[in-house]
């Protein structure tokens, strides 16, 4: 099929590429030029396993193309996929400006049928919005007889796992009020399940809207009904790991998502609870479990923070002369994305109390860079960030932290501390080679 992907981001490109490599005929096109320069020079301009060696295939094979030409792109294809961003806004709405600006562009070029796709994160009614602002485009141009369909197809991909996720996924939601488009999309992707016989769910559109917003709430709910418990682990001496164990073992709760640490963050679950709560405020409902996970994340955020800056005040020490390294930035492993990470509030913290930072990240330090500048100190090398330093945050669970090399760590530091906000770490025997050490919930 001819597709083409309006906004070439985590999610635009990885969908796009995966087109592609099913044999679909692909243009990716995004307004930022520098972006699309990187991809037609062989570079990605994100961090994503395996997505370089997925282009680098297609390109090659000339079913995937990069362009900032909006024109060319629409023209070319029958479906037309909106993977921009939707940020928040200062209450929390999801901000529609990029979707719906898109929609008018394809409203003023289209010249023949499309089925516009609403791939991106949007609030429930946004499929109406996209179809009227198209209308209207078209009334204008006296081009009123062109027929178009609007979708919903929710993305699920988790950034670290997109090519797998997008290839295999456990299920595709399609939100469609007529069979045409619903036959299309069985169609398009039949070969990601064929294999694992998982179900395209063909549904309305609303509920296909909602169905992604519910999922990441109620995901959000989960990692923070187990970091508060955490907290209570810490106050009463339990270790919120067999406390998790004891939970997740039953078939109906299940060990996913179940892991403490410093909050959740990204680009998905913080944006999208607070977007879920404003849809129920507009319509007059209020979401009492997901406005007390949206408040109980920001504690938890705090309480990491607080967990090391208390640790020095109880020691009475000058907080201007205590240096901590940071081992992590990004929001997960295996991504560059450090948009809402709580490493970024941690730091805040630690620096708005006059604490020294100095961080490393095998990937993030780039786009760390961008938002904190120089308040903080980068080091290349996990090693050597420890040099001096009072103590050890971990933030970010990399594969590379869950093995380190203990007693050079004790050599290199000031103060033998470590404060696992992952709990990656055997504090047993972190402790028998005479380290402090504190994790979340571990009493
Ligand atoms: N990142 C994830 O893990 C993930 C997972 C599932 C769903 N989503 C959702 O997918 C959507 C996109 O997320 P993302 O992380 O890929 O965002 P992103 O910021 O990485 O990418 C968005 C891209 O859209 C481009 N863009 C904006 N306006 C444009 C326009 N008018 N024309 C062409 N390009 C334009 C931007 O330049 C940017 O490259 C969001 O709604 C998000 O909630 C994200």
């Amino acid at each position: 099929m001819k597709i083409c992907m309006i906004g070439s981001g985590y999610v635009g490109l990885v969908t796009g590429a995966c087109f592609a490599e099913m044999g679909n005929d692909v243009i990716c096109v995004d307004e930022n030029k520098e972006k699309i320069d990187v991809l037609n020079n062989g570079g990605v301009p994100i961090y994503e396993p395996g997505l370089k060696e997925v282009i680098e295939r297609n390109v090659q094979g000339n079913r995937l193309r990069f362009t900032t030409d909006f024109n060319e792109a629409v023209s070319h294809c029958q479906l037309c996929f909106i993977a921009v961003g939707t940020p928040q806004d200062k209450d929390g709405t999801a901000d529609l400006k990029y979707v719906l600006q898109v929609a008018r562009q394809i409203g003023q070029v289209m010249e023949d049928y499309k089925v516009i796709i609403d791939k991106s994160t949007v609030p429930v009614g946004t499929a109406d919005k996209v179809r009227g602002v198209v209308t209207e485009e078209l009334k204008k141009r006296g081009r009123e007889h062109i027929e178009f369909d609007v979708v919903s197809n929710p993305e699920f991909l988790k950034e670290g796992n997109a090519l797998q996720d997008f290839m295999r996924p456990e299920r595709v939601i399609i939100g469609t009020d007529n069979v045409r488009t619903a036959a299309l999309f069985k169609e398009l992707y039949d070969p990601f399940i064929r294999t694992t016989n998982n179900p395209i769910l063909i549904m309305d559109i609303k509920s296909a809207e909602l169905a992604k917003y519910a999922s990441n709430a109620f995901l959000a709910t989960k990692v923070t009904f187990i970091n508060e418990l955490a907290i209570l682990c810490d106050k009463v001496g339990a270790d919120i790991s067999q406390v998790r164990e004891g939970m997740g073992t039953d078939s109906r709760i299940g060990p996913r998502f179940l892991l403490a640490g410093p909050g959740y963050g990204g680009s998905c679950f913080p944006k999208d609870v607070q977007a879920l709560i404003q849809t129920a405020k507009t319509m007059g409902h209020s979401l009492e479990i997901c406005q007390a996970t949206h408040k109980a994340n920001q504690r938890q955020k705090a309480y990491f923070a607080e967990k090391i800056i208390n640790y020095y005040k109880e020691q009475n020490a000058d907080l201007s002369e205590i240096t901590i390294a940071i081992w992590g930035l990004t929001f997960k492993p295996k991504t560059d994305d450090i948009r809402e990470a709580p490493a970024l509030d941690v730091i805040e913290k630690l620096l708005a109390n006059g604490i020294n930072v100095r961080v490393f990240d095998p990937i993030g330090m780039d786009n760390a860079r961008k938002i904190l500048g120089d308040k903080i100190t980068y080091v290349d090398d996990n090693y050597e960030v420890l040099d001096g330093a009072d103590g050890l945050a971990i933030i970010t669970e990399w594969n590379m932290f869950k093995s380190p090399d203990l007693p050079r760590i004790k050599d290199l530091m000031k103060i033998p501390v470590i404060f696992d906000g992952r709990n990656i770490l055997n504090p047993s025997e972190i402790k028998s080679l005479g380290f402090n050490y504190f994790g979340i919930g571990r009493g």
